[in-house]
């Protein structure tokens, strides 16, 4: 039923059991993200972008000295994340059109830029820069593209093209491509948003065959 929805609706439908999906970031890349901030805070608010039940909004807690604000479309997801963390903020908005002035001196994301459409992201980025202050950082993970070949390579390309049809064929579509957000491109585009970017290796998810990190967090700074 989700993935015949919207991607909002979908996500109302599966709030309930979401916590125990796998598409919610498992605790080793959010441990691994805090530990990575840990070192370039302290920070003073901080914002997660595609909230959902408030796996970030965790991170943020944990490394923010004032508001923690979770933002998602999903009144579902909303209501978990509100039902386990009654203290933080939580917001009801479009990602595509952040309802902030530009404050906060976080912005994190997890799990969720597939749902974005490559011709998407400049808008996206842009909202990001735009809800930081001057000198404010966007970080999020991003994992090693799979080996041409390998079994995550063959189960990732499935699921794409499994959406594609699914989207050709159906509306409304729910959009969630795995293989679309690639560093280079992605560090490009966030460099015409206006954001200063680097990346660091996260160490504790393990290395790939040829020695390279799994997984990097990108640290996207806005100048000032
Ligand atoms: C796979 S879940 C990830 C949730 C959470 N960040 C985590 O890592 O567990 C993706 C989330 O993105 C939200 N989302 C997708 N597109 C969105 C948009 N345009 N604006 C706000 N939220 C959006 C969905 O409602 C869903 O809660």
């Amino acid at each position: 039923m989700q993935a015949l929805s919207s991607i909002e609706h979908g996500y109302d439908l599966l709030a309930p059991k979401f916590d125990e999906t796998p598409f919610r970031t498992p605790a080793g890349v959010l441990d691994a993200v805090a530990a990575a901030l840990e070192p370039l805070g302290p920070f003073g608010s901080g914002v997660d972008l595609c909230c959902g039940t408030g796996a970030g909004a965790g991170v943020l807690r944990g490394l923010c000295e004032q508001r923690v604000v979770g933002v998602d479309f999903s009144d579902g997801m909303l209501r978990a994340a509100r039902a386990a963390e009654p203290d933080l903020d939580w917001v009801r908005a479009d990602v595509r059109r952040l309802p902030f002035r530009p404050g906060f001196d976080l912005a994190v994301s997890f799990g969720a830029f597939g749902h974005f459409l490559p011709g998407e992201r400049p808008r996206l980025f842009a909202q990001a820069y735009g809800a930081l202050r001057p000198g404010g950082l966007f970080a999020f993970p991003i994992a090693a593209p799979a080996r041409v070949g390998s079994w995550p390579y063959v189960a990732l390309w499935g699921f794409d093209a499994a959406m594609r049809v699914r989207n050709a064929l159906l509306r409304p579509t729910f959009v969630m491509y795995y293989r679309t957000f690639q560093l280079p491109v992605v560090r490009q585009e966030l460099e015409q948003a206006g954001f200063e970017v680097s990346t660091v290796p996260l160490t504790a998810l393990g290395e790939l065959p040829d020695g390279s990190p799994r997984c990097r967090m990108v640290l996207a700074r806005r100048p000032g």
